[in-house]
């Protein structure tokens, strides 16, 4: 009987093996599948944005803003480039063959973490998209910079919101919008109800939390609003350039204590604001949105012009 066993487990050795190379390298490729196929695993590497403990915002820092391209090799760009983020947005040339910005998010369960110099909250698998011309962009992740990092016409707002995109190439897009607390209307309920994250992960560099409430990012696109559309870069190192940014020209309103829960990243309120870049040769186009008629009829007829 054992004899049998010992037998039948020697002949059946190399077939295990084959059995095992045969496992083995099937899942090999189906993760790499995985990988290039899904950069919105929601995962770090994905966003290839680097390590915030590597660089500050801190002027006279030996690794702040202007030193960034000389802290790592691989941050060159953020000296080099020539078509930088943010920028401040003056001269601009109004466009109507643009289309609304139409995203479609769904609520979802999503994680916040401390970066460092920022919250993120980051949706494994993405959610929704956007379409731009032919490319759908999946949302990946939604951070804020306090105050903001772009400026109109040399004026600062209190805080920029970006919701970065990715599309199967790993181009990217980002939706911008800009608070105050000088415009009037509600604090958006959607922070206010993440305070209790915001709270726990006050002042915890690279700690996270999930959030159980799903969230719908769809909340802080005011889709009549106008935008402004240039070719820049990520505003964090590595500074990728290609990044086809979007920023909302309707101002939203933030409250004092909305500024203070996103600044509480640090024990001590730092500013995360990379300086403005020099535009070069870029142009940037203006889309006048939809501001005064919101109504249905309204964005039919707006369906249809963008249609054309
Ligand atoms: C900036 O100001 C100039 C001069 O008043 C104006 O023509 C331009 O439209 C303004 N730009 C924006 C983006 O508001």
């Amino acid at each position: 009987m054992e004899a049998a066993r010992r037998r039948h487990a020697r002949a059946a050795g190399p077939a295990f093996t084959l059995a095992i190379i045969v496992i083995f390298a099937f899942s090999c490729a189906e993760s790499k599948a995985a990988r290039t196929s899904a950069p919105a695993s929601g995962s770090a590497p994905a966003f290839a944005v680097a390590s915030q403990d590597q660089f500050s915002y801190e002027e006279k820092s030996s690794n702040g803003p202007d030193k960034w391209a000389k802290v790592n090799k691989e941050w060159a760009t953020c000296g080099d480039g020539k078509k930088q983020s943010p920028i401040d947005i003056s001269k601009v040339k109004t466009k109507k063959d643009m289309a609304p910005l139409e995203p479609t998010y769904k609520a979802s369960t999503c994680t916040l973490q401390n970066r460092g110099h920022d919250f993120i909250l980051q949706w494994k698998g993405g959610n929704g998209k956007l379409t731009i011309g032919k490319k759908d962009y999946a949302l990946q992740q939604v951070h804020w910079h306090v105050p903001s990092e772009h400026t109109v016409n040399g004026t600062r707002f209190d805080v920029e919101l970006h919701m970065v995109h990715q599309d199967s190439s790993k181009a990217r897009a980002v939706i911008s919008v800009l608070y105050s607390t000088k415009e009037s209307g509600d604090p958006s309920k959607t922070l206010s109800d993440l305070a209790p994250y915001f709270e726990k992960l006050a002042g915890k560099r690279n700690e996270d939390a999930e959030v159980k409430e799903p969230v719908d990012p769809s909340v802080w696109v005011d889709k009549g609003s106008g935008y402004y559309r240039y070719k820049g870069s990520l505003t964090t190192p590595p500074c990728t350039e290609g990044v086809l940014w979007n920023i909302l020209s309707k101002v939203q309103h933030v409250s004092k204590e909305q500024i203070k829960m996103l600044q509480s990243v640090s024990e001590k309120p730092e500013n995360n604001d990379r300086p403005v870049q020099k535009i070069n040769d870029r142009v940037v186009s203006y889309f006048e949105g939809d501001e005064e008629t919101k109504d249905e009829p309204a964005k039919l007829s707006r369906g249809m012009l963008s249609r054309k």
